[in-house]
């Protein structure tokens, strides 16, 4: 009898840019934080571009409800002459990371996603993990002078991870994790049980210690830079970067030509309006 294959499903992407960004107000009092500049672009194409240059055509921008209308006004049509399909979600409340994964179930269905943080700034391609993923989930590991800002994976000798703690107040481990992560569906459920932590959010971190007890969380290092421009300090220290390593001008050719109309458009419709 002849074997039907079922077809992989294809990997869908997140980009969660909602949050409150109490720590850089008042920049953030007019508008979101993922749409302050870095350097020459809004901060939120970086995260994008990492989603469309692994080949990701279905994203789900998740936004805070006050600047729902800037992110529609500002990705609502530029990608779709490009066969990417952005839709938006708003969290209506800042619950947490794993939110994103209850708000999106709907989106998710039965494939697997990958989710990036709308601060987060990768110069390496992750097309190869996210294309090759099959089952469980797989997270990246980055050695940092400051982990207490961040989650950080422990080691054990067998470079196997044997614990994740959210910014942890006594050390265990100077390898942060990004805010880049690969799931499959069952994402879904994990979040779900997800109990809210002291500071109560629903945590990333439980996702992966979901997938660390299964056996089935995949950690791996990467050498590019990683930037989190969450802070006055690192927002600044992002432009600087993304300006002397030439990061502003290694966007996907579909990313440029998308933001070149867009500004073509904004500078016709601004003429018209002066004449
Ligand atoms: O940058 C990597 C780190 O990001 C990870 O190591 C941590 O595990 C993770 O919790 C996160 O820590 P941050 O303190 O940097 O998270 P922040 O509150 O800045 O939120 C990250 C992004 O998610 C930011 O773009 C705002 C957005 N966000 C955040 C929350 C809590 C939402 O859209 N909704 C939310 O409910």
């Amino acid at each position: 009898m002849k074997k039907t294959r079922r077809k992989k499903k294809k990997m869908k992407g997140i980009v969660l840019s909602g949050g409150t960004a109490t720590r850089l107000f008042p920049l953030t009092a007019t508008t979101s934080k993922q749409l302050l500049p870095v350097y020459n672009k809004q901060m939120i194409f970086y995260p994008l571009n990492t989603l469309i240059k692994a080949g990701i055509k279905d994203i789900l921008m998740i936004v805070a409800p006050e600047h729902s209308g800037q992110y529609l006004n500002l990705l609502g049509s530029i990608f779709k002459k490009y066969s990417i399909n952005i839709s938006f979600e708003v969290q209506s409340v800042p619950r947490g990371l794993a939110d994103a994964f209850i708000i999106g179930e709907n989106f998710i269905g039965d494939g697997s996603v990958t989710m990036i943080l709308g601060d987060n700034i990768f110069e390496d391609d992750f097309s190869v993990a996210i294309n090759s993923f099959k089952t469980g989930a797989h997270i990246f590991a980055k050695r940092v002078s400051d982990p207490e800002r961040f989650a950080v994976v422990k080691f054990d000798l067998n470079n196997q991870a044997t614990r994740i703690v959210e910014k942890p107040q006594q050390w265990i481990s100077d390898f942060a994790i990004p805010g880049i992560y690969i799931y499959d569906k069952r994402v879904v459920v994990a979040a779900k049980k997800a109990r809210p932590s002291a500071r109560g959010e629903i945590e990333i971190t439980s996702l992966h210690n979901y997938y660390l007890k299964l056996r089935e969380l995949k950690v791996s290092s990467f050498h590019g830079e990683w930037l989190d421009a969450g802070t006055f300090d690192s927002l600044l220290e992002a432009g600087n970067i993304v300006k002397n390593k030439g990061l502003y001008k290694k966007f996907h050719p579909i990313v440029e030509k998308a933001i070149k109309e867009f500004n073509e458009q904004l500078k016709i419709l601004a003429k018209k309006k002066l004449n």
